[in-house]
């Protein structure tokens, strides 16, 4: 039987497709809705830390924006991304490997305690929404 180029140039159209679609990251950017639940008194200074510093870029409650990934998210549980990848991230700034954001920069001035705050703060988010 022969086979109609039609259909041979359509599976192409429809596979270019789906390559250019996964090329440009259709969904590279997630962002998430955030349960926020009580927070225990280092979370709220983590919040007020956080937001001061991080929520431009990770959300108000880290649940992403266009300038940054959302950090509720399975990939920065803390068996992959332990407390020390956040000081590291903060102190350094973070090269882009994970997403479509770009580069973190490091984030100027900030100190460890606080950055253990924030850590405490973002940690009871993830356990509230079923992180961990
Ligand atoms: C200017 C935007 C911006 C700001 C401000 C910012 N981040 Fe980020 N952050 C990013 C981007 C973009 C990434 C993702 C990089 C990638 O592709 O993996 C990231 C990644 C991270 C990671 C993952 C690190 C890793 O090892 O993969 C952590 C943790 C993090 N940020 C924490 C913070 C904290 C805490 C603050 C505030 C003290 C903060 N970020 C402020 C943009 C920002």
């Amino acid at each position: 039987m022969k086979i109609n180029n039609n259909w041979l140039w359509l599976g192409a159209a429809v596979l270019a497709g789906v390559g250019i679609t996964y090329l440009t990251g259709g969904n590279d950017k997630p962002s998430v809705d955030v349960n926020v639940p009580n927070l225990s008194a280092s979370g709220q200074e983590g919040f007020a830390l956080f937001t001061s510093n991080c929520s431009a870029c990770h959300g108000q409650y880290a649940g992403g924006t266009s300038n940054g990934p959302p950090l509720i998210h399975k990939v920065y549980e803390p068996n992959h991304h332990g407390d020390v990848a956040f000081q590291r991230a903060a102190r350094f700034g973070v090269r882009a490997h994970h997403w479509r954001f770009g580069n973190m920069p490091p984030v100027k001035g900030i100190k460890q305690a606080d950055v253990t705050k924030i850590v405490a703060f973002v940690r009871e988010l993830q356990r509230a929404n079923g992180i961990y």
